[in-house]
Order: C-alpha cells, then structure tokens, then sequence
C-alpha cells in the first residue's frame, strides 16, 4: 500500500508548525523566560533556534522522508548494515511518552479554563483572586483527571481516523485562529496602562538579572525551551517528513516552521509580560503564570468573557494539534513495530497514556509531599526536566551524529534527502559546523547544566 500524503503543501507547514506550536509557546517559554530574567534570556534563545534547532528539524525531516517511516523503522532502514543506530527508536519513543506525561494534564487546564471563562469564574476577582482559582484547580485531582482524560481520547479519536482527513483538517483551522487572536490580545496587552515595564522586562535584555538567576541554568534551560518548542529530537517532526513528497528541499520548509513557531511564543510573551506588571503579578511564578495572569487581562477588557473562551479554546486546539502529532507517532511506532492495526494500537495506548499521565495530576494534591528537584517543586517538573534537558537533546544530538558521520547515515546521503526539489539549499559549507561544533555545544551545555 503507498503511504499516505498530505493533501497539500500548506497541510503539511501547518500540521508541522501545529505539532511545534503549542503549550510550550504560550504556557512554558513565558514562565522560563520570567524565571531567568527576560530579554537577555530570550536573545540567548533565539540564538539557539538559529543554530542548534533548526539544522535539526532539516535532519528529521531528511530521516523521515528519506525512510517514509516512523523513528520505529527509519533508522532501521538507513543505518549501514550491523550498525546500532536504531537503538534511537527507544530514546524517540521515550521522549514521545515522557512529554505527553504532563502535556495532556496543562491541555486538560486549557480546556477547564475554557470552560471556566465561559461561566464567568473569573468576573470581578483580582490578582489574588485568580491565582486562588487556580491553586483551587490544582488541589482537585478528580478535575484535573477528567479533562487529562477527555484530552486523551479527544486526540485518539481524531487519530484512529487516520492522517489526511482527520489532523490535516483539524489542525488547519486551528492554528489560524489562533494566530489571529494572538494578534489582537498582544495589540491590547502592549497598549496596557502599567504595562511598560513589563515590555522593558521581555525586550531589553539585562544580563545582570540573568545572571542572578544563574548563568550555567539559564543557557540550559534556553536550550531546553529551543528544543522543546520545536519538539526535536524525539522523531515527532520526522514522522511528518515521512508524509510529504519530494517537490520541496527541507530547509525552507523547517525555517518556515520554525518562523511560525517562534512568531508565536514572541506573541505571548507580548501578552504576557505587560499585564504581570500592570496587574502586580509575580513573572517568576512558574508554570501557574499564564493561568493567573490571562484572567485578569480578559476582566479588564470590554467584552472580555468571550476573548478569554475564544482563547483558552484556541489555546487548547493548539495543545490538541501537538499530543496529536505525538500520538499519531506513538501510534505510527506501535504499528511499524508490531505489525498490529491502528485500532489495537490505539486502544491500548489510550489505556497507557491515561495512566502515566496520573503521577503528574497526582503530584500537585495527593503526592504533592514528592518534591523531587527541591522544596516546591513537582512531578510535573521532574518529568518536564528529564524531556527537555536530556531526551530532546541526546535524540537531537543522535539525529544529528546519525546525518553527518560516515558510520550512520552520512552527510552525502543527508545533504541530498534535504536538498531534493525547489527551494533553500541546505548549505554543504555548514558540513563541519553541523558534524563536529554542533553535536559538541549540545553536549557541553548538557553536562555543564547538570555540573550547575
Ligand atoms: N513543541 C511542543 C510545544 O511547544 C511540545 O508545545
């Protein structure tokens, strides 16, 4: 049977864009950024886009096209005979199955925000009031479990359907409206009364209070967040390479992901960062910031019920479209793997990523005494942690070694995978940049973060 294909060139920017785009845009990269001081951080993130992330989305997508198979076979298939590459597959799935660990619980509050905005939950509270919202939120785990679930099957059904007419579809509309009214709320967040400082905060860089935050931590975490917004390293977007025809040359195509993806975690934190100071939140509140501080934004707006459940809506399509490219792996390895039918695939990964999804939900109220990376801390960060700062940089740095040594796939192979059809050439010059100086940033930055 040919494998299927996108229906067309804009589904496939959009679902990949869709797959990047999501909680780590809007939830994750504005609470590191207040964590580790602002704009100087955010300039060391940008470098990090430029130059570790997207060479490495030009390498999934090379693996996957090249293969047409998920991260299950793809090395399997391009790997020099006797070779261990395809070990890769189980560092891959780890990540796939450890970020959706505490991914569908923070879509789960995407969606009871949604529906607490539509009720009015928040009309008329304060700065303390919804922040008590939210802690209220985290002590229920019967809550947070209902909407972890609905999350979980939502994605399911939606990829027992199959690619072409379920995500493509899906995901299309979903990631437009979600631009649009990114716009408009950072339009009105950056008119704020009070909220200059907080412009100042996110956009001119201060290395000082970087530094106060930890110099060593904080480029490691910029690494993390580059790597995790653009979800590398884990065969997620090479899945995607894996559906799409030969027509254009894969630079072009990741640098049109990564401007999307980066245009919009740019946008929210031009949400965000005015109104923590016009409304005297704390920016170093840590995962609950946007959650506290949307709420005041939309009960200071004209018409502001119906802006915030527009937005906890788009928001959640926009964590849907990424734990449904994660799943649509998950799902892709169960079958290459297995041989089983996507039905059998499907049932019982619904029975094992509503399960591991538990200790998160748990770790805020039942298990909150488990505090595994110091005082306040929780699973939650734990799980994050072990995604972020090491399986989405030691896949990416196999990605990487796998495309440029001449023991895994190789250079030659890789440059022309990437560099079949129309558009920007991936630059052959790069060659020692991407073989040797690459692979040993990541790595320095992975063991100087864990000296630190
Ligand atoms: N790349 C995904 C996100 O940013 C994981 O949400």
């Amino acid at each position: 049977m040919e494998r299927e294909k996108f229906s067309s060139r804009l589904g496939f920017i959009l679902i990949s864009a869709g797959c990047a785009i999501g909680l780590g845009n809007v939830w994750r990269f504005p609470y590191i950024v207040g964590k580790y001081g602002g704009a100087a951080f955010v300039l060391i993130y940008l470098a990090f886009l430029l130059v570790l992330g997207l060479p490495i989305v030009v390498m999934e997508f090379a693996v996957g096209r090249a293969s047409k198979k998920s991260a299950a076979l793809s090395f399997d298939l391009l790997e020099p005979k006797g070779s261990k590459w395809h070990l890769t597959k189980y560092i891959a799935m780890a990540g796939n199955y450890m970020l959706m660990m505490f991914y569908t619980t923070v879509a789960g509050w995407m969606l009871l925000y949604f529906f607490k905005m539509l009720r009015g939950d928040f009309n008329g509270l304060d700065s303390a009031g919804t922040a008590e919202e939210f802690s209220k939120m985290l002590v229920d785990p019967v809550i947070m479990t209902v909407f972890m679930v609905v999350i979980v099957l939502v994605c399911f059904t939606i990829c027992a359907q199959g690619l072409v007419s379920g995500v493509e579809r899906i995901t299309k509309i979903m990631m437009l409206l979600l631009f649009l009214l990114m716009v408009v709320l950072a339009v009105h967040s950056v008119l704020l009364e009070g909220g200059a400082p907080g412009l100042e905060f996110y956009l001119k860089p201060d290395f000082g209070k970087m530094k106060e935050a930890g110099l060593g931590e904080a480029i490691f975490a910029a690494m993390g967040q580059s790597f995790f917004t653009l979800s590398i390293g884990i065969g997620a977007l090479a899945i995607f390479g894996s559906y799409i025809g030969k027509e254009k040359r894969l630079t072009g195509e990741a640098i049109s992901i990564t401007l999307l993806d980066t245009s919009v975690a740019f946008m929210s934190g031009l949400i965000i960062f005015p109104a923590c100071f016009a409304y005297g939140i704390e920016p170093t509140s840590g995962p609950s910031l946007i959650f506290i501080t949307l709420p005041n934004v939309f009960n200071h707006m004209a018409g502001g019920q119906l802006w915030g459940a527009l937005f906890f809506v788009f928001m959640t399509f926009a964590a849907l479209s990424t734990v449904i490219a994660v799943f649509q792996n998950i799902i892709s390895f169960a079958t290459d793997l297995t041989g089983c039918s996507v039905k059998k695939a499907v049932f019982w990964n619904v029975i094992v990523i509503i399960l591991l999804s538990m200790p998160c939900v748990l770790g805020f109220n039942v298990l909150s005494g488990i505090q595994p990376l110091g005082p306040g801390t929780t699973i939650q960060d734990l799980e994050d942690f072990i995604v972020s700062n090491n399986l989405l940089p030691i896949g990416s740095v196999l990605y990487l070694l796998f495309c440029t040594s001449r023991y895994g796939w190789g250079f030659k192979n890789f440059v022309n995978e990437a560099n079949e059809g129309e558009g920007i050439a991936f630059p052959t010059w790069a060659r020692v940049y991407v073989s040797y100086i690459l692979p040993l940033i990541v790595l320095f930055i992975l063991i100087e973060g864990y000296i630190g």
